[in-house]
This record gives C-alpha cells, structure tokens and sequence, in this order.
C-alpha cells in the first residue's frame, strides 16, 4: 500500500483507509492491483501487459484510455540524469497520468493550491495504480538508486506532454 506523507505538517499515513480518503476527497484514484500470473525482472513489456489485462481493460473502457505501454528506468538506462531532472520538475498535463507500478517505486509529488496551500507525497511501490488528474501540478521523484517498472495508461500518448510551472517548489520537497 503507498504511504501518504505531508512534510509541512509532519504527518506520514500509512493505514490504508486513511491514505484511501485523503485521495479521494482530492480526486487522486489510488488502488491495488495484482497480476494474473506470476511476473520477473526479465518478462518481457508485453507479458507484464498480458498479466494486467484483466484490470487495464475494465479501467481503459471505463475513462475512455486508448493505449498503454511499460516504462523502465534505472541505474542503468540511458540519459538517467536528463530523465530525472524531467521528472523532477513541477508541471501538469492536460490529461490524466496513470500508472501502474510493476516493480521498484518512486516518490509522486502534489500540489494543490485550493482549497489549501497543500504538497503531499505519494511513495508508489509494486502494486499500485496511481490517477493524477488532469492539471494537477505534480512532479516525480526516482530516488536514488533509481528503479522502477510501471504502465502508463494513456488517453492520447501525443497528448501526454508537460506543462511546466517553473514555479521551483519542487526544490524544496524531495525524497
Ligand atoms: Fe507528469
């Protein structure tokens, strides 16, 4: 289960409910997901998709996703700082960002201006599907070392860019 930390006010959640509520009152979907079958470091992208089908169906027909695909960073992958220094910069999208996190983890950041000045972290580990609603300021944090595995679900892959705020908020919140 993710665990919810609110560094402003020293609050960590880690009870599943109350991480549960405190999403859904801000619109972040946050659920548990399993594979079918069982799944390692070396299956290959496509047979980590057969092993979620059953859930990436129902979910893309329900919000209208068109396509998905397997995102794999670490230690190893190429231009890792770039990657990271993109991911770690607040921004938005003008759809959802939906992820699946296969393996690894990574520490997703919020910002939420209304009704309440607010940034919270969301540390996603293996078996967590995470909603970031369309324009919401967030950013990602890979931790060190990196590793992580996830689906990306998306409604239209040209569609998934950032908007950056350059607000720099991002460097006072890290992993
Ligand atoms: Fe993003």
């Amino acid at each position: 289960m993710a665990t919810l930390r609110i560094p402003d006010k020293h609050v960590t959640l880690q009870d599943p409910l109350a991480v549960r509520q405190f999403l859904d009152l801000r619109g972040i979907v946050n659920e548990r997901w399993s594979a079918d079958r069982g799944l390692s470091s070396n299956s290959t992208n496509e047979q980590v998709l057969a092993a979620y089908d059953h859930l990436l169906k129902p979910l893309m027909e329900k919000y209208g996703y068109q396509t998905t695909d397997v995102i794999n960073v670490d230690g190893q992958t190429q231009n890792l700082q770039g990657i990271r220094e993109k991911f770690l910069r607040e921004h938005t999208h003008s759809e959802d960002e939906v992820r699946v996190f296969v393996e690894g983890q990574g520490l997703f950041w919020f910002h939420r201006e209304e009704p309440d000045d607010e940034v919270f972290a969301l540390l996603c580990e293996q078996g967590d599907l995470i909603s970031v609603p369309a324009n919401t300021k967030h950013w990602f944090d890979l931790g060190d070392p990196p590793k992580v595995r996830a689906i990306r679900i998306f409604t239209d892959q040209a569609g998934w860019v950032p908007h950056y705020t350059n607000s720099g908020i991002d460097r006072r919140y890290r992993w």
